[in-house]
């Protein structure tokens, strides 16, 4: 069940990072398919989880999930980004250890009612359900100088002008409902290179990107974290793209130069050259770790 759900990446690297007191509270701040949290139920049999996913398909796998670790998670449909008021409501306070595996999860990527993939017969790409506004609106209604800024601000498309101005031609005839139409519409300006990356991969994960506003998500959980670490608590970040990287990189870095913070992951680690193989999707996956010092 889990497998097909999200096959997950560097589970034995995060475990490492990650655990350095057997025992307490460790927050998942992205569950999916649950595949981290089960692995880590399953090696340290005193650890409880907290574990967050807003995605509705996502509770309800947890929902049906029969396994008896189970009894040591608490599942929390929400945005991660209110991780302490949840957690507060809770009545916990501070935590032995955060982690995220930030992005979407290959169920939700392979859905095609999801409209994540270029295949997809709908323009959805809402990881959340309950929020409001979804591609299909944003491709129709956006101007031409909105949708060139965003993808070129979060999926670096230097073409992302002319995709913008060939979106706003094409809408004036007929609007934009299925991802199948938003990929032909950019491989118009965009020919396609085998060599290179797909010409949609880029403002597919502008879309997603800004659709979840997922940097400021990211931004907010970690600039919250710190005030939900017990001593020598850890935090462990796994990010898909450099844009999200970067930002993890820079929080960990400027709160390591305040003392708040040791860096465990002086460079990032990435998965095995066997793990690569085996899972094409870790390719680009990078982890970085740092220990509470407060
Ligand atoms: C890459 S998947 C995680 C896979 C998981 N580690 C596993 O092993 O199955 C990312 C998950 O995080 C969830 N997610 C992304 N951003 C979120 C946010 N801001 N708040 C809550 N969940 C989020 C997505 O819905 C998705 O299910």
């Amino acid at each position: 069940m889990i497998n097909m759900y999200h096959i997950p990446v560097m589970s034995y690297e995060i475990s490492q990072f990650l655990i350095n007191k057997p025992y307490g509270i460790y927050v998942d701040c992205t569950f999916g398919g649950g595949g981290h949290s089960f692995y880590l139920l399953n090696k340290f049999k005193n650890i409880k989880i907290i574990a967050f996913d807003w995605d509705e398909d996502a509770y309800n796998n947890f929902f049906f999930e029969k396994k008896n670790d189970k009894k040591r998670i608490i599942f929390i449909r929400d945005n991660f980004k209110n991780i302490e008021k949840s957690l507060a409501a809770l009545k916990i306070n501070k935590v032995n250890g955060i982690f995220a595996d930030v992005g979407v999860s290959s169920k939700q990527f392979n859905d095609l009612s999801r409209g994540f993939s270029f295949n997809s017969n709908t323009l959805d790409m809402r990881m959340d359900q309950r929020v409001k506004i979804n591609a299909m609106d944003v491709v129709n209604s956006y101007s031409s100088k909105d949708l060139a800024n965003i993808f070129y601000q979060y999926g670096e498309e230097y073409k992302s002008r002319q995709i913008a101005n060939a979106i706003v031609i094409y809408r004036k005839k007929r609007k934009i409902s299925t991802a199948i139409q938003l990929r032909s519409i950019i491989c118009s300006v965009k020919k396609y290179d085998t060599k290179k990356i797909n010409p949609s991969t880029k403002v597919f994960q502008a879309l997603r990107i800004f659709i979840n506003d997922e940097l400021n998500n990211l931004e907010i959980l970690l600039s919250t974290i710190p005030r939900l670490l017990n001593t020598k608590a850890r935090v462990v970040i796994m990010t898909f793209h450099s844009l999200e990287d970067r930002i993890v990189k820079n929080n960990f870095k400027q709160n390591f130069t305040n003392g708040i913070y040791k860096l465990l992951t002086k460079k990032v680690v990435t998965a095995t050259q066997k793990e690569k193989i085996n899972n094409p999707k870790s390719r680009s996956a990078k982890i970085r770790a740092v220990e509470n010092n407060v």
